[in-house]
């Protein structure tokens, strides 16, 4: 049976973005496929409002996650962390064999500027950071975490964009970072297979004297052949077709007006969520896109077989708290309309439970 996902990725597909990836085939190494990478390439850049180069691999998002370590840093970072995906940075870090200055934030409290440099040691070469931690739910304030550290010293900026890009305004116009990577799975409402970076000209210069870049995921081999409008290697085309379709609809949509719907969805799920359970993440620093909620003594299993019945699916909790919490997903196409259909379905399962 088919369940609507309102999951933390992948998540809900709309059936013409699915259809767009039925086009007829092409080939990787010609015009047809330059004009489709370069359209792909400007609609990011409309969209996000940056100049930076893009760089698009086949891909989860991970591997870009790991390409910013592998080309960016050749002794010593910092990875900021304050849930799963923060620990998963610094992991990916030492697993390359770089000294990692592990900066630690409870979880469930956002990082803040003034602590972070007050423990940031300054010859690190980089700093990386999640935008918005899937694990707990909480969106950690950029510029001011980025804004401090460049007040004091100038390491690169790595950003985790995951499940933050495409739902919730960065700001990235007025953000001096480095890296920000995102997925198709997520906010931009794709199947999964392609992760994209935004990288700056200082990390393609720092790239240069870094060795042991790999070949996959070099990004100064895929900024050679991005410049051409080509891959590397051969790419998902199908989901190339699927990604500027769905970047002109998003276009077409607004970006102000999307961040405002994740915005008012997210409204919707905190305030239910408030009522019946209680939210992890701290107040004022809750993400747009997941809402994490401590679940007390819910069986999630239970909820999770109630609701795909009545063909809904959210997510279980993740990491450290995969057992006293679950998530919801709130981004990509969804809409205000879906979220309170949801909402509804939850309490009959509830009200059914008890
Ligand atoms: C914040 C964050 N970072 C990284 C990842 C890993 O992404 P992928 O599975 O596309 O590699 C996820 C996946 O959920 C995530 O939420």
């Amino acid at each position: 049976m088919y369940r609507k996902l309102f999951t933390v990725g992948p998540v809900e597909v709309r059936r013409e973005v699915l259809e767009a990836m039925t086009r007829p085939m092409i080939v990787h190494r010609g015009k047809d496929y330059e004009y489709l990478q370069e359209s792909i390439v400007e609609k990011i850049r409309k969209a996000l409002e940056i100049d930076m180069d893009i760089l698009i691999a086949p891909s989860s998002s991970t591997g870009l996650l790991e390409a910013c370590v592998r080309c960016g840093v050749s002794k010593k970072m910092a990875g900021i962390s304050n849930g799963a995906f923060g620990e998963r940075w610094q992991l990916i870090g030492s697993l390359n064999n770089k000294t990692v200055q592990k900066i630690e934030v409870p979880w469930g409290k956002a990082a803040r500027g003034d602590f972070v440099c007050g423990v940031l040691q300054e010859d690190v070469e980089a700093v990386t950071i999640v935008a918005n931690e899937s694990s707990t739910g909480v969106f950690n304030p950029l510029d001011d975490v980025i804004n401090a550290i460049r007040a004091k010293c100038d390491p690169l900026i790595f950003i985790d964009a995951v499940t933050a890009a495409f739902g919730i305004d960065l700001k990235l116009r007025s953000l001096d970072a480095d890296a920000v990577v995102f997925g198709t799975q997520k906010a931009l409402a794709l199947p999964p297979g392609l992760a994209i970076i935004c990288v700056s000209e200082r990390l393609l210069e720092k790239a240069k004297s870094v060795e042991n870049r790999g070949y996959y995921f070099d990004l100064l081999e895929m900024k050679k052949f991005a410049d051409k409008n080509l891959p590397v290697t051969t790419p998902p085309i199908s989901l190339m077709y699927a990604l500027d379709f769905q970047l002109e609809r998003i276009l077409r949509e607004g970006m102000k007006q999307r961040y405002e719907r994740h915005r008012a969805m997210a409204e919707a799920v905190r305030s239910w969520a408030a009522r019946k359970f209680s939210l992890f993440a701290e107040e004022g620093c809750r993400s747009d896109t997941i809402t994490v909620i401590s679940k007390g003594n819910l069986k999630f299993d239970q909820l999770q077989e109630g609701l795909g019945k009545k063909g809904f699916e959210i997510s279980p909790g993740y990491g450290k708290i995969k057992d006293s919490t679950f998530r919801i997903g709130h981004m990509g196409d969804l809409t205000v309309k879906e979220i309170e259909e949801l909402l509804k379905a939850m309490d009959e399962v509830l009200e059914a439970l008890t």
